[in-house]
C-alpha cells in the first residue's frame, strides 16, 4: 500500500503541474483526487481493512498525500487567477512605445527647396494629372508619332485605352497650363513621372521631376540662364558654376543641356590624396554635373496651344529630382529613395 500511496503522489502532482492553466481543468482533478469518490477519499476508505498496528503509519501517508495534492492544486489556481487578472488589466506604469516625429521624406524636401527658390523668384506652383493622353505627353509638345525621341518616352499606356499612359515627363502640363491661362506668367510643376526602365542603382520606373516655363513678351535665352544660375547657387552653394551645352528637345529650340561644376571636386575632376592624383568619382573627372534640361520654347508649340509665337517668347526647363537629390547628398543608390528603410530616411 505503501508503494500505491507513492506513485498516486507522483501521478497526481505531474497531473496537475501539467493540466491547462485554467479554473475548470483544476476542479476536474480536484474532483478527481480529493472528491468524494476521489482516489485520495478511496484509500482512506481501505484503510479501515487494515490491521490496526498499520493504521497509524499508512494514515499519516495517506494525509501528507492528501496536503500535497491540495496545495498543488491551490497554487496553481493562485497562479491561473492572476494570469486572467492581468489580461484584464493594463499596468500604466509600464513605459509607452515611443515613436519619434516624422519628416518628410527626402525627395519632398528636395521637391520643397527647389520649389522655395523659384517661389522667391515670383514662380507658381501648378500641378498636373499623372494619367495623360497621348495628345499631351507627346504630340502637343512636339513630338509627333515617328519622332525617334519618343522611344525613350515611350511609356506606360493603359489597357483600358490606347490613349491613356502615365506620363513620361511633367512637361505635358506646359500645354495644360497654357491652353487655359494668358502669358505672362512663371509656373513652377512637381510631380511624379513614370518610364519603362529596368531598376537598377541609377534608374527607377516612377521618379519625381520639376518642371519649369515662363512666358511672356519678350522673354530671352539670357532670362534662362539667369534664372537658371540663381537656382544651381542658392541649391548647390554661392561657388557652384553653370554651363549651358547644346543639345535638342522637340519642345524647345534652342535647346540646352545644364550643367554644374562638380560639388564633390569643385570643378577641377580629381582629388589629391596625400600625395596622389585621383580621378573624382562623382564627376569622372569631368569637373562638370548635368542637372537638367532647358531651352527656349518652340513656336510650334506655342502655335499647338493657341498663343502666336510672334507675340510672345518663353522658356522651360526640367529637372529629376531624384538625381538633384543624389547629387545633393552624395546618394549611391537611387533605390534608397523607394525602400522605405527607416535606417536611410532618417538621415534627412
Ligand atoms: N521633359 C524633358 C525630359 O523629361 C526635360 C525637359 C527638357 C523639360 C527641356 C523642359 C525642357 O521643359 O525645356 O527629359
Amino acid at each position: 500500500m505503501k508503494e500505491q500511496i507513492k506513485q498516486i503522489g507522483q501521478e497526481a502532482l505531474n497531473e496537475i503541474a501539467s493540466s491547462g492553466a485554467n479554473k475548470d481543468s483544476l476542479e476536474a482533478l480536484r474532483v478527481k483526487y480529493l472528491g468524494r469518490k476521489g482516489i485520495v477519499t478511496g484509500l482512506f476508505k481501505k484503510l479501515a481493512e487494515l490491521p490496526s498496528a498499520d493504521r497509524p503509519e499508512i494514515g499519516g501517508l495517506i494525509n501528507a498525500l492528501k496536503n500535497d495534492v491540495t496545495r498543488a492544486l491551490d497554487e496553481k489556481l493562485f497562479l491561473t487567477a492572476r494570469d486572467e487578472d492581468a489580461k484584464d488589466h493594463i499596468d500604466v506604469t509600464l513605459p509607452g512605445v515611443s515613436r519619434g516625429p516624422g519628416r518628410a521624406h527626402p525627395i519632398m524636401q528636395t521637391i520643397d527647396q527647389i520649389c522655395d527658390v523659384f517661389i522667391s523668384l515670383g514662380f507658381k506652383i501648378v500641378e498636373g494629372p499623372e494619367i495623360e493622353t497621348e495628345h499631351y505627353n507627346f504630340e502637343a509638345l512636339n513630338i509627333p508619332l515617328e519622332h525617334p525621341s519618343r522611344d525613350a518616352f515611350d511609356t506606360f499606356y493603359l489597357r483600358s485605352s490606347q490613349k491613356h499612359l502615365l506620363r513620361s515627363h511633367t512637361s505635358p502640363v506646359q500645354a495644360r497650363f497654357m491652353e487655359k491661362n494668358k502669358p505672362p506668367f512663371s509656373i513652377i510643376v512637381p510631380g511624379r513621372v513614370y518610364r519603362p526602365d529596368a531598376t537598377d542603382a541609377s534608374h527607377s520606373f516612377m521618379f519625381h521631376q520639376v518642371e519649369g516655363l515662363v512666358v511672356g513678351a519678350a522673354i530671352k535665352f539670357s532670362d534662362l540662364k539667369g534664372v537658371l544660375e540663381i537656382f544651381a547657387k542658392r541649391l548647390f552653394g554661392r561657388s557652384t558654376r553653370m554651363r549651358f551645352r547644346p543639345s535638342f528637345f522637340p519642345f524647345t529650340e534652342p535647346s540646352a543641356e545644364v550643367d554644374i561644376s562638380c560639388i564633390l571636386c569643385a570643378g577641377s575632376g580629381k582629388h589629391n590624396i596625400g600625395s596622389e592624383i585621383h580621378r573624382c568619382s562623382l564627376c569622372g573627372g569631368k569637373g562638370w554635373l548635368e542637372i537638367l534640361g532647358a531651352g527656349m520654347v518652340n513656336p510650334k508649340v506655342f502655335k499647338n496651344v493657341g498663343y502666336d509665337p510672334g507675340k510672345v517668347t518663353g522658356f522651360a526647363f526640367g529637372m529629376g529630382v531624384e538625381r538633384i537629390a543624389i547629387l545633393k547628398y552624395g546618394i549611391s543608390d537611387i533605390r534608397l529613395f523607394f525602400e522605405n528603410d527607416v535606417r536611410f530616411l532618417r538621415q534627412f
